[in-house]
């Protein structure tokens, strides 16, 4: 039986010039490197400049990505950008990233999952390909949560940084066996009783301001543990597959200790685990393509590679897919 994949052709990454590393924080906050590293895995993160816009890094990303697949914008069908932090309320980021890359028909338009973003767009582009309303399309993860962070909150500014990653998939032609390439399947979840674990205290039709990102860290750790190892198995069943097929986890970055914990429930090693905590901090939707991106480019994931990724954010939302790349 001949099926429609969408399989991974390329990718591409954007991180801004500025790093700040964990010992920064010591001059305006009650808190220290060791613990930044020691409950989170995280040492530096980077941060975009002043003006330095959501955009802009998607844009930067996206071409990344074209010139990884050998393409130009011309071949772009639709872009899905996974953002929290769009660089207006209205219109997408994404159509200002169609313009910037010369795209010369089609669609653009953002999705909102927060953390969880880039594999609601990937299921959403998977969609799009599979029942023939576009050919290719490029997923991007772009997020400046610098401009929603309180600065006088240890327990979350600390987490959090700027980046973008952006893959590009296309349609072809698959047997529907879990030897093809490209997304085999995805899962996803959301529960909105759990809004008050995670949220920003401000939007356009509540407070009229972007607000600031509000946590209670401990709550969201417990959950995530449970909830990643759960539809990371459920987006592996759905092809027939298990842990043990898995050649990596790419997951999103948000806590080191989570991460581990996650891998362990699964019963994969972390030696077959992507990380990139330690140098990006938490980049929400960007944080997935980031790590496929500085997977890639490090020679860890290779053509043929299973992967697994997983992700949890406010909401709740959360999900994984299944990929071979
Ligand atoms: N420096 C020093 N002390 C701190 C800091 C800090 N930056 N932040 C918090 N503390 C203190 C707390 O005030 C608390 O002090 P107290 O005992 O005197 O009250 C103590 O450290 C322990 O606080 P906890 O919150 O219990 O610490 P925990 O070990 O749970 O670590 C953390 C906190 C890192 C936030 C952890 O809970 C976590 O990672 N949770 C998951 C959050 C996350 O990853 N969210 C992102 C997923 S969703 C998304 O990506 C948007």
């Amino acid at each position: 039986m001949s099926v429609t994949r969408a399989v991974t052709m390329g990718c591409g990454h954007y991180l801004p010039e500025r790093v700040v590393e964990n010992a920064e924080f010591e001059a305006t906050l009650d808190t220290s490197d060791q613990w930044i590293r020691e409950r989170t895995g995280i040492e530096r993160r980077h941060f975009a400049a002043e003006g330095q816009l959501t955009s802009d890094l998607a844009i930067r990303a996206a071409k990344a990505a074209l010139e990884n697949a050998g393409m130009t914008g011309a071949d772009i069908d639709g872009i899905v950008l996974a953002t929290a932090t769009p660089d207006e309320t209205f219109p997408s980021t994404a159509t200002k990233v169609q313009t910037a890359i010369g795209m010369k028909g089609g669609y653009a338009f953002d999705v909102q999952a927060v953390c969880a973003g880039f594999i609601y767009a990937m299921t959403t582009a998977n969609a799009l390909i599979c029942s023939g309303q576009a050919r290719t399309i490029m997923v991007i993860g772009a997020e400046t949560f610098s401009r929603i962070m309180d600065w006088s909150d240890r327990a979350t500014c600390v987490l959090f940084g700027d980046g973008a990653g952006a893959v590009i998939l296309q349609a072809a032609e698959g047997t529907g066996g879990a030897e093809d390439r490209g997304v085999l399947s995805t899962d996803l979840n959301s529960d909105g009783q759990f809004h008050d674990l995670l949220y920003v205290d401000g939007g356009p039709s509540s407070t009229g301001t972007a607000g600031f990102l509000r946590m209670e860290g401990r709550e969201v750790f417990r959950h995530a543990v449970m909830k990643l190892a759960a539809s990371g198995e459920a987006a592996l069943e759905k092809s027939g597959l298990s842990a043990t097929d898995v050649d990596w986890i790419v997951p999103h970055q948000a806590n080191l200790r989570i991460i581990r914990k996650t891998a362990e429930k699964m019963g994969v090693g972390m030696e077959r685990v992507v990380v990139t905590v330690q140098d990006h901090g938490n980049t929400s939707a960007a944080s997935i393509p980031l790590a496929l991106s500085v997977g890639v480019a490090r020679g860890q994931i290779n053509r043929g590679d299973l992967l697994l990724m997983e992700a949890i954010g406010g909401g709740l939302a959360w999900g994984a897919a299944a990929v071979r790349w």
